[in-house]
């Protein structure tokens, strides 16, 4: 079993291929600008994420770019979902955000495109992340922040074996708002566990 250790994040980090059927994680390619395209014209991918609110391929291409200097920087690995028939159509995006590393914590962040959602897909990446975070990493704790509306969204956490443990009152400036989050987490132990 590989055990936790903060010197195994020191940067670079190498962005790695995942497989987990019917999808795959792979680093950004100039090939996902359509994609960040669409995501562009979400009313909440913009708020939420460094994606530009108004595209244009420039801003675009500097979008993928910084998704690289994440983990060139140590930040965490920014991974582009896509579906296995067609690995070279992004429809979404996971990261595993490495802020808190030295406290044995991470956190997690995904969407996918409009017209890609209602097939679970976000739940497959978020499996497959998971799976690298504590089967190759060993991270201790991994949680993620959902907007109490957001249903998709928690219902996805919960399809990757996370908890809710509480409501955090005004937790994140998202458009100029103070907005509550729920926190659900998963631990190594507990995963472990699951089998
Ligand atoms: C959250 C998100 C990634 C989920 O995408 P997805 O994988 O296509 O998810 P699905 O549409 O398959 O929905 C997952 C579950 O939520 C349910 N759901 C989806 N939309 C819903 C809604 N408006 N109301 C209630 N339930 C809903 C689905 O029925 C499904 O439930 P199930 O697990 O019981 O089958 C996607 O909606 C998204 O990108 N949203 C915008 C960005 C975002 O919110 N990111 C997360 C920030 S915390």
């Amino acid at each position: 079993m590989k055990t936790f250790d903060v010197d195994a994040f020191a940067p670079p980090l190498r962005v790695p291929h995942l497989t987990a059927p019917p999808v795959l994680l792979r680093p950004f390619a100039i090939s996902d600008l359509a994609m960040v395209r669409q995501a562009s014209t979400d009313p909440l991918i913009p708020s939420i994420t460094s994606v530009p609110r108004t595209y244009t391929d420039d801003a675009g291409r500097a979008f993928i770019e910084r998704q690289h200097d994440r983990a060139v920087q140590g930040d965490g690995y920014s991974f582009v979902i896509a579906e296995d028939a067609d690995p070279t159509s992004g429809v979404g995006s996971i990261g595993l955000w490495l802020q808190e590393i030295e406290s044995g914590r991470a956190s997690i962040g995904y969407w996918v495109v409009a017209a890609a959602r209602g097939r679970g897909l976000a739940a497959h990446a978020l499996r497959a992340v998971v799976e690298f975070a504590f089967g190759e990493l060993a991270i201790p704790r991994l949680h993620l922040f959902v907007e109490p509306w957001n249903t998709a969204s928690a219902r996805t956490a919960q399809a990757g074996g996370f908890g809710r443990e509480a409501t955090l009152r005004g937790w994140e400036r998202i458009d100029g708002e103070q907005r509550d989050a729920d926190c659900f987490a998963l631990l190594h132990d507990e995963w472990m566990r699951l089998g």
